[in-house]
């Protein structure tokens, strides 16, 4: 695979289109870059829908809604012929979350629940070509989980296929163009348009976040390096940044991760396994209590992370706490540098900073959102940086060392 840096162009995808995003905003925001999609054996446009399997849709997504500031934009449920599970598709910006709950005692999502709690099941991406995306995965030895077959619907056709990944999770690869024609409904055939009667705050802004960045996996010692491979021979994926041992390491827990990205950089996916160290880890906590290999984070895009970051807090959403000392510390001002707003702005939200030789992001991470110590999320606001915050892996994980501590797991 090639990147190059002005020949290519790339183009937003509908979702960004609709969403009122350009191009500009989104080398900004997630750190797009030009490639050449002719010549990726498995090309990918960008993310399609994280798919959740939670306890109770109904209720999680009011809670997306009211405290996530997305939007309710289509349904599937017994009213519509899934007599299965109820499935809410919930929008922000340029990326969609599916929010599936079961109905039927009889339905396959109640083991997957029992197992393994509320969590990311499905990561789903658009392709141009899901044949062609198929045929590499089987020449490079991929588990092919469901054959490429079209689905349609009033709205029109969409051409579906889907691939194992880590643990039991997936990736669904959607293309909603099929003979010529662009599928024209709120997310896939099965699915009715359907809005809520949820009303916002006052002055509450269009949205929290505007894309995704990345999404994070968590999988067992000693099998990131078969992941990382996974991803380069099976879906083209090129390596972005490498962190390894002592570089994440506390006094008391170490973790190894490495990056890989699709041609544009739309997709980001950060692999992490538990390094030996004196105690155990954050990520032999999340590996036990999902029961295996999962997604651990999404980094969630915004262009103005202070004030994202404010709402969330007045909704009640808990960060992981940063000590001031982190703030104080010459040497990490020193390296900060001059930054959009004033390290005491950073300082009262908690907020962390990391800087590169392209530039620099600020991030944030949530307590984990479920009743397991499992998926959480970031908010991220990228300033050129194409990085995902190594500089702070050391002060963040002290952190949630001090939580893992509260709950009796170190
Ligand atoms: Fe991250």
């Amino acid at each position: 695979m090639t990147e190059t840096t002005t020949s290519q162009h790339i183009e937003l995808t509908d979702q960004e289109r609709d969403a009122g995003l350009n191009l500009q905003q989104l080398k900004e925001l997630v750190g797009l870059v030009d490639y050449d999609a002719a010549k990726d054996p498995f090309p990918v446009t960008g993310w399609d829908a994280i798919v959740f399997i939670v306890g109770n849709a109904t209720q999680a997504a009011h809670y997306y809604q009211s405290v996530w500031g997305m939007e309710l934009i289509a349904y599937s449920g017994p009213e519509n012929g899934n007599r299965d599970h109820k499935a809410f598709v919930l929008k922000s910006g340029s990326i969609k979350f599916v929010l599936k709950g079961a109905v039927s005692p009889d339905s396959p999502l109640i083991a997957h629940h029992a197992k393994h709690g509320d969590g990311v099941v499905d990561i789903g991406l658009e392709v141009p070509d899901v044949d062609r995306c198929i045929a590499q995965a089987r020449r490079a030895g991929a588990t092919v989980l469901e054959e490429p077959h079209v689905i349609e619907d009033e709205f029109g056709k969409v051409r579906l296929a889907s691939i194992a990944t880590y643990g039991e999770t997936r990736h669904t690869l959607v293309q909603l163009e099929v003979d010529g024609v662009r599928y024209a409904g709120p997310h896939v055939p099965g699915y009715v348009p359907r809005t809520s009667g949820y009303v916002k705050r006052e002055g509450a802004p269009k949205r929290l976040f505007q894309a995704l960045d990345h999404v994070v996996g968590n999988v067992e010692l000693g099998k990131m390096d078969d992941w990382v491979a996974f991803y380069n021979k099976v879906m083209g994926f090129v390596n972005m940044a490498e962190f390894v041992g002592d570089d994440i390491a506390t006094d008391y827990s170490a973790l190894m991760s490495k990056v890989v990205a699709n041609g544009n950089h739309r997709v980001k996916f950060p692999l992490n396994e538990p390094a030996i160290a004196k105690k155990r880890s954050q990520i032999d906590e999340y590996l036990d209590f999902y029961a295996g290999p999962g997604a651990q984070h999404l980094a969630l895009a915004t262009n103005d992370i202070l004030d994202t970051v404010d709402r969330l807090r007045a909704e009640g959403v808990e960060f992981l706490d940063t000590p001031d000392a982190y703030y104080e510390d010459d040497e990490l001002r020193a390296r900060i540098g001059e930054v959009r707003v004033p390290v005491e702005e950073l300082q009262k939200r908690k907020i962390l900073v990391d800087r590169d030789e392209d530039g620099y992001l600020l991030q944030i991470f949530t307590k984990p959102l479920g009743d397991r110590p499992t998926v959480f999320f970031e908010i991220i606001e990228r300033h050129g940086s194409l990085g995902f915050g190594k500089g702070n892996f050391k002060a963040l994980f002290e952190s949630i060392e001090r939580e893992q501590d509260k709950r009796g797991n170190l």
